[in-house]
């Protein structure tokens, strides 16, 4: 069917346009070097899952799994999700291929995600994730790794400003009877919860503790807490991981009322919020998830890892450094006439196999016009070469910012025209 109206991207998901795409290749930079920093290993899965695995990972009661999956089914009749998180995927990797029997990994990984969620500044139906996943320990010293690496990569980027909270969610014993003490506690005031805070009572009263209403925090304050439902262990593991994040000078906060929105975690919690992006704050999140790996099929395997949203990272990096990665080619070679044209692409060339960034004059035009192309795509130098300057294998150099005036050079003293104008101007 014709139509008149432009054909436009699907809601919730966004063109990165040059001019972005060179922030978001510095963090990848970033969080590339870090991970090696610490020994972490990349891993890439498909986009594209099997239903079941969230299903049997996120948790069905999960808002994830009830209502935010893109599931369709494919020509075979098997349902098949794009990934909603990579942690899942990771865990179900590693037990296909073997990675997770008598060794240890610590992965990571980058990619799209896609979740059916309302979208709003920071918050998109395809978004993109930096997580860590380390499996095979149980302690507390790898808790206080996975942190550090955090830490670092905010620090790599000059991000300032960031809150981690901590909390443990314990045992699934002490959890369980927590979950029932809890339970029994606010069902004494069922009215004075939110609605979607009494559609959770019965089936998943923890993540009522996450509530944002006033009405029912009010009522949270004098509830029973999970710390007290904690076997001496488990406060001794997370007093230990408070000790080893104080060791490397890493600043955080408990807060008992935080819990995730998945369902696999057992332990330690955390996550890294800002206040300087409005609603849609929570930059990176995780914890331990002991029971994933063999939930999965696999072995019982501990596990402990951490997701990170780029687009919101990135939205600080953006607002906390101004626009100042753009990158923009360093020389313009600007050619007047067809015999200047070929000597110029010859020039390009042999400038860009040293190393140098050239962009070609395409298209003609007079000096005045090549002149303004070289202006506005940001170079710092223009190289002219017109029929005089071709037939004596003399060329123009025109310095485009800063002060430096017009010079003359042979074609042999070019290139180092050329490499002492930008180091003048770097
Ligand atoms: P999550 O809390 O669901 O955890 O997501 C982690 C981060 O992804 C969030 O803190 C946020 O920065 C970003 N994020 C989530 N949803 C969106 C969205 N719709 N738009 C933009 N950014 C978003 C997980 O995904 C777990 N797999 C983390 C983990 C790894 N736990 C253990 N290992």
């Amino acid at each position: 069917m014709a139509s008149d109206k432009n054909v436009q991207s699907v809601r919730g998901m966004n063109d990165l346009l040059p001019g972005q795409v060179e922030y978001w290749q510095r963090v990848e930079a970033a969080l590339r070097e870090v991970s090696q920093r610490y020994g972490y290993r990349e891993i890439r899965t498909p986009v594209v899952e099997r239903t079941e695995l969230f299903h049997r990972s996120i948790g069905e009661q999960t808002d994830i799994v009830e209502k935010e999956m893109y599931t369709f089914t494919d020509n075979n009749g098997d349902s098949l999700t794009l990934r909603p998180e990579a942690t899942a995927s990771c865990v179900r990797a590693g037990n296909e291929h073997g990675l997770l029997y008598n060794q240890t990994q610590r992965l990571w990984y980058v990619g799209p995600m896609f979740r059916h969620e309302r979208p709003q500044k920071g918050r998109y139906r395809q978004f993109h994730q930096f997580g860590i996943e380390a499996l095979g320990w149980a302690g507390p010293d790898i808790e206080a790794e996975i942190i550090a690496v955090g830490e670092r990569l905010w620090r790599s980027l000059g991000i300032e400003g960031l809150n981690l909270e901590i909390n443990t969610l314990g045992s699934a014993t002490a959890r369980a009877r927590y979950r029932d003490a809890l339970r029994a506690y606010l069902s004494d005031h069922v009215d004075a919860l939110d609605a979607d805070s009494q559609r959770r009572l019965e089936r998943n009263p923890l993540r009522i503790l996450d509530s944002k209403d006033p009405g029912t925090q009010a009522l949270l304050n004098d509830a029973p807490s999970l710390s007290e439902f904690l076997e001496d262990a488990e406060h001794a593991g997370f007093e230990r991981l408070q000790q080893l994040l104080a060791a490397v000078n890493i600043g955080f906060s408990v807060n008992t009322h935080l819990v995730r929105g998945l369902d696999y975690y057992t332990g330690f919690v955390f996550e890294w919020t800002t206040d300087q992006l409005g609603a849609q704050g929570a930059i990176c999140a995780g914890g331990r998830y002991d029971g994933l790996v063999e939930q999965l099929g696999g072995h019982s395997v501990p596990a402990a890892g951490f997701a990170c949203g780029l687009e919101r990272l990135i939205e600080l990096v953006t607002l906390q450094q101004g626009k100042t990665l753009i990158q923009s080619p360093r020389v313009f070679l600007a050619a007047l006439g067809e015999t200047a044209e070929l000597e110029a692409a010859q020039r390009a060339e042999r400038l860009r196999d040293a190393g140098v960034d050239v962009q070609m004059n395409c298209g003609q035009g007079n000096l005045k016009r090549q002149l303004r192309r070289a202006d506005n795509c940001g170079a710092d130098l223009a190289v002219i070469i017109d029929e005089e300057t071709a037939n004596t294998s003399a060329v123009k150099v025109k310095p485009l910012r800063g002060q430096g005036e017009q010079t003359s050079v042979s074609g042999e003293q070019l290139f180092e025209a050329v490499q002492t104008y930008l180091k003048k101007s770097d």
